[in-house]
């Protein structure tokens, strides 16, 4: 059976350019880049190569670059730097939207004292920006807000709010793990301090992470060791992660310009054909300003566990919310702070394509999945229920 993977918010392939860059760091270029020697100074040279090479797909200077190990570990390290370093400020802002990786650290630090406020979203899942910035205090140590959603793909507009916080002499962070290598960023456009991004998600592999960190910002570092990233994150490189990265951010870099055609003409089609064939769906998202990989769909009156499992029969594999909420019966804080109203919340399944899905694959879901729903359907006591109450049809 053929595996039509649509699930790149949680995970992707690592692309074979990445992986054929990464394999001679296993085995022939072993040396730690801290070395004194040659061998270990060579491998010193490709990290170097590798820092350019993200810093160019983010518009920053190499320097401004840590290697950490993943997106969540980039998160905690920039909001925990940004309060140590304002150590009399003890308001944080977020959203009410963020993946668990910023949200729970937020809650966390609530726990131990800090005054959180959480930005709302609208029901098309767009950021309350006038509430964010009337809450803007002197005490507010950091701003952090994601720069595209997991679940909704809904992008907000981080170029525009993180000059006003700028101005504020307010540390923002933004967690843009999902919107690397899917719309263009660039760093010197915006008032953005610190930036998180996680390899896995751009087709390198799981457990490298950046943080960007603007010239000139506080910083303190979470990892405390050796004089790794010029002190700023302890610990040995994971050189041949590091490798696949940079190569990962160039290949990105090419095809930012497919992911805005191709994949989003994919993308639109599975969705509109979705919509045209199968009746009571919603889309979860403002459809106008999304990432053009997803699509969050709400099949109403049934579970999203149960479509799951018989699209995976098939071969399909999609998701019911972030990788994080699913394993979990509770609908995504994502959709409950959109409101999407409980119909159709808990038959929701995020579609999230990438470059290496093909037309046919597309044509695949849109074949299968309208019987799937239908058939869910006839077993669901609550889809029953709602087609009784409908009024019958005229002569
Ligand atoms: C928006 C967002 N932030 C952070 C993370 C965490 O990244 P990692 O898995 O590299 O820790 C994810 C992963 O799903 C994510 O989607």
């Amino acid at each position: 059976m053929k595996t039509v993977y649509v699930d790149n918010n949680a995970t992707t392939r690592v692309a074979p350019q990445v992986l054929e860059a990464m394999l001679p760091y296993f085995s022939e270029y072993y040396g730690n880049p801290s070395s004194m020697h040659s061998f270990g100074g060579d491998v010193a040279a490709k990290i170097k190569a590798a820092r350019s090479a993200v810093a160019d797909l983010i518009g920053a200077a190499p320097e401004e670059i840590i290697f950490t190990s993943c997106g969540t570990e980039s998160d905690s390290t920039a909001i925990r730097a940004a309060i140590d370093s304002n150590p009399h400020k003890r308001h944080i802002i977020t959203t009410r939207v963020e993946h668990p990786a910023v949200k729970n650290l937020c809650e966390h630090l609530a726990k131990k004292g800090y005054r959180l406020t959480k930005v709302p979203v609208d029901c098309d899942g767009r950021l309350d920006t006038d509430f964010l910035l009337k809450n803007l205090t002197d005490d507010t140590a950091v701003v952090s807000v994601m720069w595209a959603n997991n679940e909704s793909g809904v992008i907000f507009p981080i170029e525009e709010i993180s000059q006003t916080v700028k101005e504020r002499n307010i540390t923002f962070h933004t967690d843009a793990v999902q919107a690397a290598g899917k719309i263009p960023i660039n760093v010197g456009r915006t008032g953005v301090d610190l930036l998180s991004l996680s390899g896995h998600k751009i087709h390198a592999p799981k457990g490298i992470g950046v943080l960007y960190v603007r010239k000139g910002t506080k910083f303190s570092p979470f990892l405390i060791g050796g004089h790794q990233e010029s002190g700023r994150r302890g610990g040995t490189e994971n050189v041949p992660a590091i490798i696949g990265l940079g190569k990962a951010c160039e290949l990105a870099a090419d095809h930012i310009e497919e992911e805005n055609t191709r994949v989003k003409a994919l993308r639109d089609k599975l969705e509109n054909e979705l919509i045209k064939r199968v009746p009571h769906v919603t889309v979860n998202g403002d459809r106008g300003c999304r990432l053009p990989n997803t699509t969050s769909l709400g099949f109403e009156y049934i579970e999203g566990e149960a479509i799951l499992l018989m699209m995976d029969a098939l071969g399909i594999c999609a998701s019911s919310g972030s990788a994080c909420t699913s394993g979990s019966l509770e609908p995504s804080h994502v959709l409950r702070a959109m409101g999407v109203p409980f119909t159709s919340v808990h038959g929701s399944i995020r579609f999230s394509l990438s470059i290496y899905n093909t037309e046919e694959e597309i044509d695949f879901i849109i074949e299968n999945l309208p019987p799937i729903i239908a058939r869910l359907r006839q077993l669901s006591p609550f889809w029953q229920d709602f087609i009784k109450k409908q009024p019958a049809a005229g002569p």
